[in-house]
């Protein structure tokens, strides 16, 4: 069997995105044989080492799972606790090395995807996927014109021009916002360029993934039919 680098080998295992790897690495969380290795970039074979994640041996073959959960305000999306604060994987009964698909803001509810399946991830996230998030946002503010040609305009994040691909008046108060790609903050940020003030942000839709009628703070795995539409164009 060849080799390959850590980090790739552990997202292929689906232990996490190849991102959020590195991270698991360079905390020191990952031996080899028996040894703490920090580089990324450490060559392994999956014949011929022995790989531990938290002490715990990894396997290149894992049964991959798929939930949708509807993320109630409060929790968190990181795999490592910061201090006493709720994460989102304590909502799971057993997490299998379960780990969130991008992240969603603690006080942001809705649609949120969680998985084992490091490739999955990285494909639900990455832009060249092309697969659009939508928000219904409640602002503190009426919405007027001249908000929602500011919005359409985007804001700058992350050191880059987020333009949303599509901004829409709902009714009084409230707006729905898509995006395609998923940086930290960034309807938040669109909003507060154009005056607008957040009291309420949740997810409602990747790709063509709705998240219907789940109440908050429940999750079911996805059927086979779903885990299509998430990469089938919509809207
Ligand atoms: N944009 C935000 O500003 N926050 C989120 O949680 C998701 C998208």
């Amino acid at each position: 069997m060849e080799t390959k680098r850590l980090s790739k080998a552990l997202a292929a295992a689906g232990i996490a995105s190849r991102r959020a790897c590195e991270e698991i690495i360079f905390e020191g969380r990952v031996k080899v044989n028996g040894q703490v290795i920090k580089v990324p970039q450490t060559q392994v074979n999956w014949e011929s080492d022995q790989i531990k994640v938290d002490e715990v041996l990894v396997t290149s073959e894992q049964k991959k799972v798929y939930y949708i959960l509807n993320k109630p305000t409060g929790y968190l999306c990181t795999n490592v606790r910061p201090g006493k604060r709720p994460i989102v994987l304590d909502l799971f009964a057993d997490t299998e090395r379960l780990f969130t698909v991008g992240r969603l803001d603690r006080d942001t509810t809705g649609l949120l995807l969680v998985t084992n399946d490091g490739h999955f991830a990285n494909k639900v996230i990455h832009p060249s996927s092309n697969v659009i998030k939508e928000y219904l946002v409640k602002t503190l503010q009426e919405i007027e014109s001249h908000h929602l040609e500011t919005l359409a305009e985007g804001a700058r994040v992350d050191e880059k021009w987020v333009k949303p691909v599509s901004v829409t008046k709902i009714r009084r108060g409230n707006f729905k916002i898509c995006v395609k790609e998923g940086k930290k903050h960034e309807v938040r940020i669109i909003a507060e360029r154009a005056g607008l003030k957040i009291v309420e942000l949740t997810r409602i839709r990747i790709g063509g993934l709705q998240l219907g009628t789940l109440p908050v703070g429940e999750y079911r795995r996805l059927t086979e039919r779903e885990h299509k539409l998430i990469f089938e164009p919509h809207g």
